[in-house]
């Protein structure tokens, strides 16, 4: 049997540098065709997560969102095509259901160059079935994003299939419940690093269960070519949704998992095995901040390894298991409190 690892498994070994400013430090990305990256963080195709407004923000900051899939043609339509007014870019997502041609068709012909084959399980005779049929429409027109897997011989069959880039992740999400109604995962610290080490030809997106800028150092120094997350630009500003506020004035947005009970009864009007959770985020402020944050902490955790930039970082990084202890002097400990 083999051993997983989850990011807090590990450290990366801090090397030598001559990097004299974070400033110094080139994060860009090629996520494939299509897709160059200078801030390589997207936004996961949730309905709480990444409408229009979000898409347009992430694109000024270079990073991109996916816009989700559970409306109608129409309205997902409408969303990439005020992105494209508003003079940004980004992904739409699909499934692999009866519209999926008729939706990537809509929004391939109205000029974008990024779709996202978003389903739960990735290593599917339908993702195949939908990647040759894309590829067929568009040929080398499109990226194809697809996902997700956990594992290495997944990776290289979307590979081989035909995909762009691949996400990597099941059940690790902030708001996943896969693991524990399934029994099926794979942490994601090994997931990406295993696809990274396979013969599989697409970039690697990280995707689920990373909380900070660590978690994304670490994805990145594993292999992965762009991380994708939820929870942390869920509660933006920019995040789709209404505010609720608490007694104490503080405010809040929704963040659900798209397989949640709740997600699949908005979206579908019934609800199968619900594989995800859903609850409330804490207002985080306007998105740039968000990610100006992410960024700063991810250059400097490059610089710890001695490595300008991001596409030598993993053959340059090396690491180092940690105990259940040593993730205890990982975190802050120390014993003060603030004086009242
Ligand atoms: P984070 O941790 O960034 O993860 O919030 C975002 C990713 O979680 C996945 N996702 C789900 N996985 N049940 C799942 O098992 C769900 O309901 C669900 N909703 C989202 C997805 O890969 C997303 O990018």
């Amino acid at each position: 049997m083999q051993t997983g690892l989850c990011y807090d498994d590990v450290l990366i070994v801090p090397q030598y540098s001559e990097i004299s400013s974070r400033h110094k430090i080139k994060l860009t990305s090629y996520v494939g065709s299509y897709l160059t990256l200078d801030t390589p963080i997207l936004a996961a195709p949730m309905d709480t997560i990444c409408e229009t407004i979000m898409a347009i923000a992430l694109h000024k900051e270079g990073s991109f969102g996916i816009l989700h899939r559970y409306n109608e043609i129409e309205d997902q339509l409408k969303m990439y095509l005020e992105v494209q007014k508003a003079g940004a870019q980004c992904a739409a997502a699909i499934g692999t259901g009866d519209d999926c041609l008729e939706r990537a068709a809509a929004i391939a012909g109205a000029g974008c160059e990024v779709i996202c084959i978003d389903v739960a399980h990735g290593h599917h005779a339908n993702v195949k079935k939908t990647i040759t049929e894309l590829r067929k429409m568009f040929k080398d027109n499109i990226h194809i994003m697809t996902g997700n897997v956990a594992t290495p011989k997944a990776f290289e069959d979307l590979s081989e299939w035909g995909a762009d880039s691949v996400r990597v992740g099941v059940g690790g999400g902030s708001v996943c419940s896969t693991r524990i109604v399934t029994g099926h995962g794979m942490p994601n610290f090994s997931a990406v690093m295993a696809c990274a080490h396979s013969g599989g030809k697409a970039a690697i997106i990280a995707d689920g269960g990373i909380r900070n800028s660590g978690d994304m150092v670490k994805a990145f120094a594993a292999g992965a070519d762009a991380v994708m997350v939820g929870n942390l630009l869920g509660g933006t500003h920019e995040a789709p949704g209404k505010w609720v506020e608490d007694s104490s004035g503080q405010r809040y947005k929704k963040l659900r998992g798209m397989a949640s009970g709740e997600a699949q009864s908005k979206w579908r009007g019934w609800t199968s095995v619900a594989e995800g959770v859903s609850g409330h985020v804490p207002d985080k402020g306007p998105v740039k901040g968000v990610i100006k944050e992410l960024t700063n902490g991810i250059k400097s955790g490059l610089s710890y390894s001695g490595c300008s930039d991001l596409q030598l970082f993993p053959a340059k990084a090396e690491f180092v298991m940690q105990t259940s202890l040593g993730m205890g002097e990982s975190v802050p400990h120390f014993n003060g409190s603030e004086i009242g």
